[in-house]
């Protein structure tokens, strides 16, 4: 669609941005656009700003994936640096940047505020920082706020990102796992985390109980918000160390694994608190060259506890870094 716009500088664009969208200037419906030398914003009416007016051809907002980076201003080598995308939960994004551009942090940050509705607050990702897998965050741009309500398949997650482990880039692989649960099945989510597993099992499934056992209190905390704001019964939270409760429940159909970097060690204990013929869904990040070699790994610890392991299903889940994937294996043991 053809729209009046103002053409600016990479340098001056946010600014000019949101000094057009204070006066109600700023067409919302448009997809701002670029080229090698300008940023041009779309207007509702010509305007005296100092900056060219020109009529050029725009997109519709919603036919376009919003590109944030348009609208930081940095020198044209570093551009390549930006990071290419960053993940939402609720109204937090968290973004992974590079040392080359970690100078325009807070720029990159409003940028995102600025193309993606739902986000307030923008935080830079500084890595995995305990036991409990939660990150290490650092707010670039927004509001300070840690706590957000984060929805994934109609359901409701609440949490605060800096005490508890949470992925977006799972809800796939949730979703995957929940259809295969099948009526009146027992299981044990063993690293259950604020229970987006768990809770979505006993949503859509009708399993007659689901453990779900996290040893962070702050993951449990809000695993009970979450199974009352979603109104779920069977899902029973467990707070303790996996290793040393989880023989005590009854034995499960279904076991799911998901600790990427640790859990193999608890393989033995989720063997033997499967029945036979029970499904273990486990988890594990590895460098593609090393999945043959886990493959017997995982064989030799079901020899050991006197099972003989079945593989059902081996997938890639997720890029985890350049040389890292997330897998996925489904395994029975007979
Ligand atoms: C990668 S997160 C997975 C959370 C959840 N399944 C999800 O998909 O969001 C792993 C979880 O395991 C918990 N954890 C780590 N070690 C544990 C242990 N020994 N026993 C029980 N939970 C543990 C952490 O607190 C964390 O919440």
């Amino acid at each position: 669609m053809k729209s009046l716009c103002v053409a600016v500088s990479r340098k001056k664009a946010e600014s000019i941005r949101r000094k057009l969208q204070s006066k109600g200037l700023l067409k919302k419906d448009l997809q701002i656009r670029s080229d090698s030398k300008h940023v041009y914003l779309p207007i509702t009416q010509r305007v005296d700003i100092g900056y060219p007016v020109e009529t050029k051809e725009f997109q519709e907002a919603e036919d376009q994936i919003k590109d944030f980076r348009v609208l930081v201003s940095l020198p044209d080598d570093l551009r390549r640096y930006l990071p290419s995308s960053y993940d939402v939960l609720g109204s937090i994004a968290i973004v992974r940047i590079s040392d080359e551009v970690l100078p325009f942090a807070h720029e990159i940050g409003q940028a995102i505020i600025a193309t993606q509705k739902s986000v307030r607050t923008v935080c830079l990702d500084v890595g995995v920082v305990d036991e409990f897998r939660t990150r290490g965050v650092k707010v670039v741009a927004g509001e300070p706020s840690m706590e957000t309500v984060h929805k994934e398949y109609g359901l409701t997650f609440k949490m605060d990102v800096t005490k508890v482990f949470f992925s977006p880039r799972l809800a796939t692989e949730r979703e995957l796992v929940a259809r295969q649960v099948a009526e009146g099945e027992t299981v044990i989510d063993m690293f259950a985390g604020i229970g987006p597993f768990s809770i979505l099992i006993a949503k859509t499934r009708s399993p007659k109980v689901v453990y779900a056992i996290d040893s962070n209190p702050d993951a449990i905390r809000y695993m009970e918000e979450n199974i009352e704001v979603n109104d779920v019964s069977c899902v029973r939270p467990v707070m303790v160390d996996a290793r040393e409760r989880i023989r005590d429940l009854e034995q499960a159909d279904r076991i799911i694994m998901n600790l990427p970097h640790n859990a193999f060690s608890f393989l033995p204990d989720a063997i033997s608190s499967l029945k036979p013929g029970g499904v273990v869904h486990f988890y594990e990040i590895m460098e593609e060259s090393r999945l043959e070699k886990r493959m017997n790994d995982l064989r030799s610890a079901a020899v050991k506890e006197g099972k003989v392991m079945k593989l059902l299903a081996q997938r890639k889940v997720k890029s985890y870094s350049p040389s890292l994937d997330f897998y996925a294996f489904d395994m029975s043991f007979l």
